[in-house]
């Protein structure tokens, strides 16, 4: 068997990442934000609204609020909002999307009053590694594989069966829990805001728990799709074997090894690998660049004030998993494709096992740092545990899975440089018309590729200034989140819009929808780029306007832009 470190040196990897340059930029300063300013000029301190603490959800609102970059609503009444806590009498029916099968997503009736809360294990077996699926031991895929078959085998009204652990992922993510007595939002959602981390943590947490104690193996580890390595941008091996538990039928035909993921999949298999260059500037972007935990985790998500629904970078990058492993046959991607489906899959939990690595990476290496928010940190879920007892958790509580008993392995992150180049000088750019003159008209219906300026309240800060306060370009996108959408944003692009992809630097970034809860009644959702550090790769740094160019990629729905503006989101310096 491949021990765990050759398959991994990264040899190939960075001959042709040659082009290249290390970069150690992301390493300057450990921040968070602090507060919202939305008035650029950075010696107009009167002007920023302090978000403290206790009242961080008022920058949602804020930013849900932007007309112009000026403008800034203040909701008073969000102050007094509470933490998300799910309560299991109050599941309901999934609202699933048209041409789903019905299916009722809900845990097995349960006495409320026989939820526990969660302690932590006191008698940890030893540290549980997760590592890449596709190094795993042979005995360790044996495992594995006998773990998922007799999960299979349970009856379906076992909460530990594998339906049940399905139809988790259905219930938080198709508007199963009602939050009674609340307005906005009625009912809890796991996507498109800070709630994803740390759900998907703790769903693959008692999801490995219960495999372990399904082998008697209290040391088993979940592996990881290792996705943001060259070695592991195919579907592992061991999921695409017939006769293997972890097999599933419904997945893209023409995704199966040795094709590689595309982590920028625009739904055509133009030449049907991905690009592992892509790939890893792809995860650079959305991983190693970002500094806020807004931009990396998504916006708040909470029962009195979370009306700006805003994913991650985190979530962003996932997103595109989803769609790439689903069967596009299926009118709704299924499995991996649309969320009620996405966890009969078995390899949903290991392309989460890797995000959750992500998190992990973010921290550790990239100076990344959890939200402080006790809104945050008191929202809670609630999952049967391995021995059929509901637990209630907190988020609080999985912020360091060292205390839930594992780690991965590490390995290599041949994406750590992988900054892309500027495609144009700036000698070159300014020598070219500009791509547009004028600011978009609001609001703006994105059915074909569109490039506007968006005008910067400040040019040309100084370093000082640019680490106190990150510029963020953020729009805000109506759109029916039951279907799929994709339109990637380009800066001062000066080629042929279709042909720009992540190794180019002026590739700001991807919005991606994956099909979710239906959302007539949900307000539009933020998008959110960093881009203090690209306008400098870029030489733009003093312009006055950003040049934009819009691409949708696909999407046949109605996909509206109501707002565009440049911010400036503060940035507390830390220790890295
Ligand atoms: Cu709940 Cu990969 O999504």
């Amino acid at each position: 068997m491949a021990s765990i470190s050759s398959p991994l040196t990264t040899n190939n990897v960075c001959a042709s990442f040659s082009l290249f340059p290390p970069q150690t930029n992301y390493s300057k300063s450990k921040r968070r934000i602090s507060k919202v300013s939305c008035n650029a000029a950075d010696n107009n301190n009167n002007e920023d609204l302090n978000i403290s603490k206790g009242n961080r959800r008022d920058v949602l609102i804020g930013l849900g609020g932007l007309g112009t970059a000026a403008s800034f609503t203040y909701n008073p009444f969000a102050a007094f909002a509470n933490p998300i806590v799910t309560n299991p009498k109050t599941c309901e029916r999934p609202n699933l999307p048209a041409g789903a099968k019905p299916i009722p997503c809900c845990p097995p009736k349960i006495d409320s009053d026989k939820v526990n809360d969660f302690v932590f294990p006191t008698k940890l077996p030893q540290e549980r590694v997760r590592k890449p699926a596709h190094l795993l031991t042979p005995q360790e895929a044996a495992d594995y594989k006998e773990a998922i078959k007799r999960m299979r085998e349970l009856s379906p009204d076992d909460p530990r069966s594998f339906t049940q652990q399905a139809n988790i992922h259905c219930a938080y993510c198709h508007d199963s829990y009602v939050l009674k007595g609340s307005t906005a939002p009625p009912q809890v959602k796991v996507h498109f805001n800070w709630l994803f981390a740390p759900f998907h943590r703790w769903y693959l947490y008692f999801y490995e728990r219960i495999l372990a104690s399904l082998i008697n193996k209290p040391n088993f580890a979940l592996p990881y799709w290792n996705w943001d390595h060259p070695d592991g941008m195919e579907i592992p091996a061991i999921f695409a074997d017939r006769r293997s538990s972890l097999y599933n039928a419904k997945r893209n035909a023409n995704h199966q090894p040795p094709v590689f993921i595309d982590l920028n999949w625009n739904k055509k298999d133009i030449d049907t690998s991905g690009d592992f260059a892509d790939n890893l500037s792809k995860v650079y972007r959305n991983i190693a660049a970002v500094k806020a935990s807004d931009t990396f985790f998504g916006l708040n998500f909470n029962q009195g004030g979370g009306k700006s629904a805003a994913s991650g970078t985190l979530e962003q990058l996932h997103n595109t998993g989803h769609s790439w492993t689903g069967d596009p046959t299926d009118p709704n991607g299924e499995d991996m494709g649309s969320f009620y489906s996405a966890g009969r899959d078995p390899i949903f939990y290991c392309h989460h096992s890797n995000v959750d690595r992500l998190w992990t990476i973010w921290k550790d290496k990239f100076c990344g740092e959890d939200f402080p928010d006790d809104d945050y940190k008191n929202s809670s879920f609630l999952f049967y545990d391995e021995n059929k007892n509901l637990v209630r958790v907190t988020t609080e509580q999985c912020l360091d899975p060292s205390k839930l008993g594992y780690k991965y392995m590490d390995v290599p992150l041949p994406w750590e440089f992988a900054k892309p180049k500027a495609t144009t000088t700036k000698a070159q750019r300014l020598a070219l018309p500009p791509t547009a003159l004028n600011p978009p008209k609001l609001p703006l219906l994105l059915n074909s590729i569109t490039s506007f300026v968006v005008k910067r309240p400040s040019k040309s800060r100084s370093k000082a200034e640019k680490k106190k306060k990150e510029e963020i370009l953020v729009f805000e996108v109506a759109l029916d989140k039951s279907k799929d959408v994709k339109f990637d944003v380009l800066l001062f692009w000066k080629d042929d819009p279709t042909k720009a992809s992540p190794k180019n630097r002026e590739f700001a970034g991807s919005f991606v929808n994956v099909s979710h809860a239906p959302s007539s009644k949900d307000l539009a959702v933020q998008y959110q780029i960093e881009i203090s550090d690209l306008l400098e790769d870029l030489e733009a740094d003093d312009e006055d306007n950003i040049e934009v160019t819009l691409v949708p990629r696909y999407g046949t729905v109605p996909v509206t832009i109501n707002k565009a503006d440049v911010v400036y989101q503060v940035l507390s310096s830390r220790k890295c």
